[in-house]
């Protein structure tokens, strides 16, 4: 089973870009981190990131396409990006699993980021846990697909 692991803008700053709220490790980490959960969740997982909406929009498409469920931290794009929201809803109308992810607790922090215009499409959403927020995610699509 296939799961594309997609980041928005600035997630490839990880590791220098605010570790006070985003941590030291960096999205090579992440990826490192994410291969290994899908093997042992049996599931093929490939990490990407993008600064670039029109990118993110294509790649989810893709997902679609390829019947790929997704993994998605929309970074900042989740506060505002109904573009991304609909290219989002596309994934869970064709029956795939879309997991929205975030680092950080966005509800914890500043007003802008209480809203996010992906979650109403998303399966669900984990949020607060670091690196582990994608672990997470990456369970709860092996766990649904047990049934
Ligand atoms: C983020 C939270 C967003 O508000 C922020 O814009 C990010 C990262 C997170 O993973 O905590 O870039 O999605």
């Amino acid at each position: 089973t296939r799961v594309l692991v997609l980041n928005g803008p600035n997630l490839g700053r990880l590791g220098v870009r605010e570790p006070e709220v985003y941590g030291s490790a960096t999205l090579a980490d992440l990826e490192r981190a994410a291969s290994g959960w899908g093997a042992a969740l049996d599931l093929e997982v490939e990490v990407r990131q993008t600064d670039d909406e029109a990118e993110i929009i294509g790649w989810i498409h893709e997902a679609v396409d390829a019947r790929a469920h997704v993994v998605l931290n929309p970074a900042a794009f989740t506060h505002y990006s109904y573009a991304l929201r609909d290219a989002a809803a596309q994934i869970t109308t064709a029956g795939l699993l879309l997991v929205e992810v975030h680092l950080s607790n966005p509800a914890a922090r500043e007003e802008f980021r209480h809203v996010s215009v992906v979650g109403p499409v998303a399966t669900g959403t984990i949020a607060g846990f670091g690196f582990d927020s994608y672990r997470l995610g990456l369970e709860a699509i092996a766990v649904r697909l047990r049934g």
